[in-house]
């Protein structure tokens, strides 16, 4: 077994331990398909959520991967405002840490704290998305559901557009896909890149028109309004002319291209409701493989332990 302790980002993983992760996610696709969609792979194990910044579908997808594998839950909200950075997060996690729980599930604004978490208690820790670093699990749901489309990305040709500054998914999908073969192509206005990108295995356009006709995979980013500091936009309409997947962009791209969005989505911003709801688009099994590909991950790191 390739993974572990941690999974904190897909740099972790490299190809073989993303390739694991997928090949097992498999067999949690089959399980979820089950009447009683349910196996005893974590009873007596206890899986908390910790997350320091909201979710929707990311805590919830967790937390029903972990049911569906038997493990106990616990869930631990706390309010952005209400705890600061260093001691508060260490005292909160070590606290959560001593009620012997076996992993912990973190997200926080800012980058590197599940990194620190991960120092500071015995449980294995999940890095289920840090300000604008990573968020492995996205990376790996989305390969996951793009292989099952198109048996591979060897050579596919993914654009991902838009607020990649911001941007965790981003981060993590971009090595994720590269790990596996694909060539991608970061399509944005030059306010909304990183202001390096030396290293990142990537090619960069600001014309999305350009790019759509050769494109196989167009990943929208979320504009992540709360994010972004400073007036880096013109306006949300200016972006929206330039980089918004829209109903007529939609149609000219090819009849097998796949369209995917990590959520939440601002609908007629970054992608046009149609397009969201249109043919090209994989959006809902994107979340529906999420629960699969996190059992995946709590099964290969609590799983072996016995
Ligand atoms: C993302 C996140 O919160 O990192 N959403 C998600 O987890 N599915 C992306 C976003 O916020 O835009």
């Amino acid at each position: 077994m390739s993974i572990g302790p941690h999974l904190l980002s897909v740099a972790d993983l490299g190809p073989e331990g993303i390739a694991e992760v997928l090949e097992v996610t498999d067999s949690f696709v089959e399980v979820s398909a089950r009447e009683i969609p349910k196996v005893p792979a974590l009873r007596g194990r206890t899986v908390a959520t910790v997350f320091f910044e909201d979710s929707t579908r990311t805590r919830l997808s967790f937390e029903t991967a972990a049911r569906r594998l038997s493990a106990d839950v616990a869930n631990l909200s706390v309010g952005t405002s209400s705890v600061a950075k260093g001691e508060s997060v260490r005292d909160t996690v070590q606290t959560i840490d001593a009620m012997g729980v076996d992993a912990l599930v973190v997200r926080h604004r800012s980058a590197g704290v599940p990194h620190q978490v991960s120092a500071w208690v015995s449980a294995a820790v999940v890095n289920a998305g840090d300000g604008a670093h990573e968020h492995p699990t996205q990376a790996l749901l989305d390969c996951y559901t793009l292989r099952a489309r198109r048996g591979s990305l060897k050579g596919a040709r993914i654009l991902v557009v838009g607020d990649v500054a911001h941007s965790r998914v981003a981060r993590s999908n971009v090595w994720a896909f590269d790990a596996l073969g694909a060539e991608v192509c970061l399509v944005a206005p030059p306010t909304l890149l990183p202001p390096s990108l030396q290293g990142w295995p990537v090619r960069v356009s600001h014309d999305l028109d350009a790019e759509l006709g050769d494109a196989d995979v167009v990943y929208l980013l979320r504009l992540q309004r709360e994010r972004q500091v400073g007036a880096l936009l013109p306006s949300v309409r200016e972006y929206t002319r330039g980089f918004g997947l829209t109903r007529d962009r939609a149609r000219r791209l090819g009849p097998d291209a796949l369209v995917l969005h990590p959520g939440p989505m601002n609908r007629g911003v970054e992608i046009a409701a149609e397009v969201a709801e249109g043919p090209a688009s994989v959006i809902t099994e994107q979340v529906a493989n999420g629960v699969a590909v996190r059992m995946a991950v709590l099964f290969l790191l609590l799983g072996a332990a016995g």
